[in-house]
C-alpha cells in the first residue's frame, strides 16, 4: 500500500508525518484455555508466532455466563515475560504462590511481570460466578529482554477509576491510556521496555491520527463496531480482527464508519521490538532451550515461590 500524508487534526500542524500502512488483517480464532474459558486468539497461530515484543493476544469472551457456569484458569506457572489482563466486563479473582491475591473488576488492569516465576490462578469471583453475567476482557503477553527475564515478580494493579483518560475537545473520541500517551493523557503504569497500550472509543464518523514512535511495532484489535485504518482504503475492518501495521510511518489512522449505531472501539498496542531469540514452551518464554529445561526443572522443584 502507498504511503500517504497525514490529515492534520486539531493539535497537529505538522505536514511531515506519514500514516503507517496496514500490512495484514488477521481474524482472531475462537478457542478455549484453562478450564474451558471461551477465547478469541489473535496470535500465536499459523500466520504469526509472535509480534515482537508481544507473544500472545487473547480476547476473553465476550460471553454471557450462566449462573454458576463461569470457568477460570486454575494454578499455572509463568516465567520470562509479563501478562497484562484488562477486563472490560465481569470479575476475576487471582491468587499466586507468594500470597498475592485480589479481584480484577470491570475496567481494571493487572500488569503482572512474572520475571523469574510465579504460579497463579485466575478464577471466577464468587458473587459474579453465582449470578452470572457478561464476561469480556483481554490478556496480552509482553516479552521481557534477556536482562529482565529473571527479575523479581512484580504486580501493577490499576483500578478503572485510576486509568488516565484522554478526550478530544468535542468528546467524540476518548482513550484509556494503559501504557504510553494519547490525547494529552499519560499512563501511570511502568513498563520494562517502551510499550503503548491504548483503548480508543470513536463515535460514528470520527477519526483520529495517533502519533507512534518510529521504532515501535504496532497492531490494532477491533473490539466493537466497524472502521478503517487507511484513509485511502475504504475496506472496513470489523470486530474480532487484528490489524498489523508496517513500520513505514510515525502515525496510525483510525476512523469509525458513519452509518453505525455503536461507537468504534479499538485497542492500539505497540512496543519497541526486543530482537532476541525466543524459545517458548507453554507458559515459559526464554532465550534458549537450556533456559526452558531449567524453568521446567525449577517449577518441578518448587522454586517458583
Ligand atoms: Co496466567
Amino acid at each position: 500500500m502507498k504511503r500517504q500524508k497525514a490529515i492534520p487534526l486539531e493539535s497537529d500542524n505538522s505536514y511531515n508525518n506519514f500514516i503507517r500502512s496496514v500490512s495484514k488483517i488477521i481474524k482472531s480464532e475462537a478457542t478455549q484455555d484453562g478450564e474451558g474459558v471461551t477465547l478469541n486468539r489473535s496470535f500465536p497461530n499459523q500466520y504469526i508466532s509472535e509480534f515482537d515484543p508481544f507473544l500472545l493476544l487473547d480476547e476473553i469472551g465476550p460471553i454471557n455466563i450462566k449462573p454458576g457456569k463461569q470457568r477460570g484458569f486454575p494454578d499455572h506457572p509463568h516465567r520470562g515475560f509479563e501478562t497484562v489482563t484488562y477486563l472490560l466486563e465481569g470479575k476475576f479473582e487471582h491468587k499466586d504462590s507468594q500470597g498475592h491475591a485480589g479481584i480484577i473488576n470491570s475496567g481494571d488492569v493487572q500488569w503482572m511481570t512474572a520475571g523469574s516465576g510465579v504460579i497463579h490462578s485466575e478464577m471466577p469471583e464468587k458473587e459474579f460466578s453465582k449470578n452470572g453475567g457478561k464476561l469480556h476482557g483481554f490478556q496480552l503477553w509482553v516479552n521481557l529482554p534477556k536482562s529482565s527475564k529473571m527479575m523479581k515478580p512484580r504486580y501493577q494493579e490499576i483500578l478503572q477509576s485510576k486509568i488516565p483518560t484522554g478526550t478530544t475537545k468535542d468528546d467524540n473520541i476518548t482513550v484509556k491510556v494503559i501504557a504510553g500517551e494519547s490525547l494529552g493523557a499519560k499512563a501511570i503504569i511502568n513498563t520494562i521496555t517502551p510499550i503503548m497500550y491504548l483503548h480508543f472509543k470513536l463515535e460514528p464518523g470520527f477519526r483520529i491520527v495517533q502519533p507512534i514512535p518510529k521504532e515501535y511495532n504496532v497492531f490494532a484489535y477491533v473490539i466493537q463496531g466497524k472502521g478503517v485504518f487507511d484513509p485511502s482504503d475504504s475496506n472496513k475492518v470489523e470486530r474480532g480482527n487484528l490489524v498489523i501495521f508496517d513500520t513505514d510511518g510515525n502515525e496510525v489512522y483510525i476512523q469509525a464508519v458513519e452509518d453505525s449505531k455503536i461507537p468504534f472501539e479499538v485497542l492500539l498496542i505497540g512496543g519497541v521490538p526486543i530482537r532476541e531469540p525466543i524459545t517458548r514452551y507453554g507458559p515459559f518464554v526464554m532465550n534458549t532451550q537450556q533456559e526452558i529445561y531449567k524453568a521446567i526443572e525449577d517449577y518441578r522443584n518448587g522454586k517458583f515461590g
